[in-house]
């Protein structure tokens, strides 16, 4: 096998020029992105994304989930090929690199390779994964995890949003119902490149995250059961409030995770009154409540500390708390071998590096479950993320970019 010399790069300008691109299907007016999975505009983008990766060559096919594989041919095709991407889809209120940068930087490996016609010995394959953030459909990651074998299809195409839209009447009106069976397109490996979402690397001033671990996550639907009543005329020790008790619940939450801390965090991150009005003590609340350490024994400690707060809150309250446990990752150690092979390509390129554990949830850490998988970072302003303020700057992306391709080559190997 031929080897690739560093000085073979990406280019810039091109993947900035996507980034921005793209950046206009679902932008808001702060800059940044609103593009949910399976709306409108993900279905822009989808269609952006497969006239891009059939223009460069690449067989497009989509399977029953709407998660989008794009194939590059390779001399050896008895083997399954070497993935990278990421994903498309967004927060509500997401940032134009979360999933974009890992998704558009493989298409640009791609498009380098085209250029330099070069032909690999193992194919590859770039993936955009369906609904990784979670936000408009639970769990994140679903159709990574479907792949791996989490999750079956009919549970995942079941799933509704909060106007009780089924992912599978999502994926027929935006017409990605695809025809390949979830876990059909093997992969010999799968690498993600990502920004930080976090502020290591920046106060540390690194250009690349080799990362070798990944948090555990825990999701509850929490729903809390009062009382409604007159708030002018029911006495404080009589009432029986909602809310009340969620604000309870949101700083024991706080108190748990700092206990655990600096390896655990909790948020309740969505909180919706059910008939909320100004004068009526609040009766009905649904809630969420996201959990995470890549400490499993912690995980567990989070769970039971979570449940005797809620517990005795409730019961001091006489209100109802339910809290169901929709979903549980566990922590993520990527593969050895692949993470040397990021390492290596970050210090053939010169770039400053170090490990880093992952907080964010990635496709990456569900694969990897099944096939050997690792990801590399880049970083990003602030180390903020689901924000529209969320940035990075071009250099950085670039870099992550080449370390990806060069990371990509060692594994996929140069046909001579
Ligand atoms: C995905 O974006 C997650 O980590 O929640
Ligand atoms: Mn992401
Ligand atoms: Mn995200």
């Amino acid at each position: 096998m031929t080897q690739v010399a560093s000085n073979l790069q990406i280019d810039s300008a091109r993947l900035w020029g996507t980034i921005h691109e793209t950046a206009k299907f679902g932008a808001t007016p702060k800059g940044g992105v609103r593009r949910l999975t399976l709306g409108a505009e993900d279905k822009q983008v989808r269609d952006w994304f497969k006239t891009a990766c059939e223009a460069a060559g690449l067989e497009v096919h989509v399977d029953t989930l709407g998660s989008m594989f794009a194939l590059r041919r390779g001399r050896d095709m008895s083997k399954p090929p070497v993935g990278l991407g990421s994903h498309l889809d967004t927060q509500p209120t997401g940032g134009k690199f979360d999933g974009v940068l890992g998704t558009l930087a493989a298409l640009e490996v791609v498009r380098t390779l085209n250029d330099a016609g070069i032909e690999t010995e193992i194919p590859l394959c770039i993936v955009n994964w369906t609904n990784e953030e979670g936000s408009r459909f639970a769990p994140a990651m679903m159709a990574s995890a479907a792949y791996v074998g989490d999750f079956t299809v009919d549970d995942i195409l079941s799933r509704k949003d909060a106007d009780g839209v089924t992912v599978a009447d999502a994926l027929e009106i935006i017409g990605y119902r695809g025809d390949s069976a979830v876990g059909a397109q093997k992969f010999s490996s799968f690498i993600e490149l990502h920004i930080e979402q976090g502020p290591i690397l920046e106060a540390e001033g690194k250009t690349i995250g080799v990362v070798d671990s990944g948090q555990g996550l825990l999701w509850y639907d929490g729903r809390i059961t009062g009382f409604e009543s007159h708030a002018g005329s029911t006495p404080m020790r009589l009432r029986r409030d909602a809310l009340a008790t969620l604000s309870e619940i949101v700083l024991a939450m706080e108190t748990i995770a700092k206990k655990h801390g600096p390896n655990a965090v909790g948020t309740i991150g969505e909180a919706v009154i059910a008939k909320p009005s100004r004068n009526v003590i609040p009766g009905e609340i649904a809630f969420t409540v996201d959990c995470r350490s890549a400490d499993a024994a912690i995980m567990d400690a989070l769970d039971a500390d979570l449940r005797a707060a809620t517990a005795e809150i409730s019961a001091r309250r006489k209100v109802e708390v339910a809290l169901d446990l929709i979903w549980r990752k566990a922590p993520t150690r990527f593969d050895p071998k692949l993470v040397d092979a990021v390492e290596a390509a970050a210090k053939k390129l010169g770039f400053s590096h170090r490990r880093i554990t992952s907080g964010a949830g990635h496709d990456a850490c569900n694969l990897n479950t099944r096939i050997p998988a690792a990801m590399v970072f880049v970083p990003c302003k602030d180390g903020v993320s689901h924000n529209e303020l969320e940035d990075a700057t071009q250099a950085d992306c670039t870099a992550g970019a080449n370390v990806l391709m060069h990371t990509v080559l060692a594994l996929a190997g140069v046909a001579s």
